[in-house]
């Protein structure tokens, strides 16, 4: 019997939301947590799609690329190769807000102005309605308080099989921080790692 290759989305790196056509509101997220989940799972012969926002990392061999700017770039994306895949990681931080509109040309405002900006689709929530019994979803979040309280409520509300909750020290290259993995049936890892440990992690617990 031919066992059927398991196939993995992941999204990575920040969204850019354009105020005009030069200027954008985003964060900084390098990708490269997404981009090592992604090389991880091709090892593992894994058929892997990478979802990713705008990074300086190169570009990974074997592993179907495709570059998004917007959060709703990343949405329609996800949207489109999610059923097709066994497991979906969102390594991406995506911008929460975008402005209420993008300026076709470039702004000239001098004096002080107020920018509006709106929410932007939650990604996750959207993906869970679309969701059937033998997909997984994995979710991130990144907390500066009340980790683990924070990261139970969405991995509820985006209805993820497991949410890994870290702080900003994770950010931070070749230096170990805490991480908890948090699955839906309650149950609680914690881990002091480097984020080139996280990946076996992951895959180990979760398929
Ligand atoms: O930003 P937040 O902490 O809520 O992110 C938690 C999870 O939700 C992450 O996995 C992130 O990729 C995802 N997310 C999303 N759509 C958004 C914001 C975040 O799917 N608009």
């Amino acid at each position: 019997m031919v066992s059927k290759k398991i196939k993995v989305l992941v999204s990575a790196g920040p969204t850019r939301e354009y105020i005009d056509p030069i200027r954008f509101i985003s964060n900084p997220s390098t990708g490269k947590m997404g981009y090592l989940i992604a090389e991880y799972a091709k090892n593992l012969g894994y058929d892997v799609i990478l979802i990713s926002g705008p990074t300086n990392l190169p570009i990974p061999s074997g592993i179907k690329l495709i570059k998004v700017e917007s959060a709703r770039e990343m949405q329609k994306e996800i949207v489109k190769y999610f059923p097709k895949v066994d497991l979906l990681i969102m390594s991406a931080a995506v911008s929460d807000w975008r402005p209420y509109r993008k300026y076709r040309n470039k702004l000239k405002i001098k004096k002080e102005w107020k920018l509006k900006l709106i929410p932007n689709p939650d990604i996750l929530k959207n993906v869970s309605k679309i969701k059937k019994k033998n997909q997984k979803i994995v979710g991130f979040a990144l907390e500066t308080e009340n980790i683990i309280e924070n990261a139970i409520r969405k991995l509820k509300e985006k209805k993820l099989d497991l949410i890994i909750a870290n702080t900003q020290d994770f950010f931070g290259e070749g230096k170990k921080s805490k991480v908890y993995l948090i699955f839906k049936d309650g149950k609680i890892l914690k881990f002091k790692i480097k984020k080139e440990e996280l990946p076996k992690i992951i895959f180990t617990s979760i398929l």
